[in-house]
């Protein structure tokens, strides 16, 4: 695992900063009657406009993943594939994008409600959200990673849902995936990380409403809940240094979600 500098975290910071004004273009969409291909679109031209690159766009699977978006609506966790499809009122989407600028990383991930949603998916939003604040705010009081992501499984298992185990956060910096893994929950069996200065991670609870297994669709990308009911997943880059827990994805003034300041990206 490799620390960063106070230079090479702001370096982060400045893809960062691109990467929430590319989710602003792409939250502007989210409607009713929309399609994930649309809003996808969007999000490629802007990337391309502002000189970086889109970082989901072609990683190797059994296909290539073809858009620079991954959008995954309702039971879907993540990996959907932008589509055709258009999004209804009461629907969740998870929209999650990494780009790189100049050489460095930036990841981030949101779920937002189409029009109406229902008690049930509100709740997953609030509390998947809540996930990510709690582990952020952490960040500055733990030595090490194993406490925080009990915290997360503490969390969401004490509002009666799930934390996903075979997806995970990560280390970030020239690469979109670093040591070490961010695991969403506790177990001796998962390694741990020492929490130090220069350490950048992108944290991204996947918290689902009913069991915590997964599947994945014949388009060898989307990755659904078993039971297929609602999942949510919200993602913050986030730099540790001396004075604290850094977001690198937020808005210019802090904006964004997660962020514990009543503003909502
Ligand atoms: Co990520």
């Amino acid at each position: 695992m490799k620390l960063k500098s106070d230079k090479e975290i702001q370096l982060i910071r400045q893809a960062g900063l691109l990467l929430w004004e590319t989710h602003q273009v792409a939250a502007e969409m989210v409607e009713a009657g929309v399609t994930t291909h649309d809003i996808n679109q969007a999000v490629e031209e802007f990337i391309q406009f502002n000189k970086a690159e889109p970082l989901f766009k072609g990683v190797p699977g059994t296909v290539p993943f073809p858009a620079a978006t991954c959008i995954s609506v309702n039971e879907e966790i993540v990996h959907g594939i932008p589509s055709k499809r258009q999004l209804k009122n009461g629907d969740i989407v998870s929209l999650d994008i990494g780009i790189r600028l100049n050489g460095w990383c930036a990841d981030a991930a949101v779920t937002y409600p189409v029009g109406e949603i229902d008690a049930e998916k509100q709740k997953l939003l609030q509390i998947t959200e809540e996930c990510l604040r709690k582990a952020i705010e952490l960040l500055g009081e733990n030595s090490r990673w194993k406490f925080i992501g009990k915290k997360i499984q503490k969390v969401a298992e004490h509002a009666g849902f799930s934390v996903v185990r075979e997806l995970v956060g990560h280390g970030i910096g020239r690469s979109l995936w670093e040591k070490p893994q961010v695991p969403n929950y506790f177990s001796e069996q998962v390694s741990d990380f020492r929490i130090k200065p220069g350490l950048v991670i992108a944290i991204e609870p996947m918290i689902n409403v009913g069991t915590k297994e997964i599947e994945t669709l014949s388009d060898h990308w989307t990755i659904v809940t078993r039971d297929r009911k609602p999942s949510a997943h919200f993602e913050h880059t986030i730099a540790m240094t001396k004075s604290g827990p850094m977001v690198l994805t937020c808005g210019p003034n802090g904006e964004g979600w997660a962020m514990g300041n009543g503003k909502k990206g």
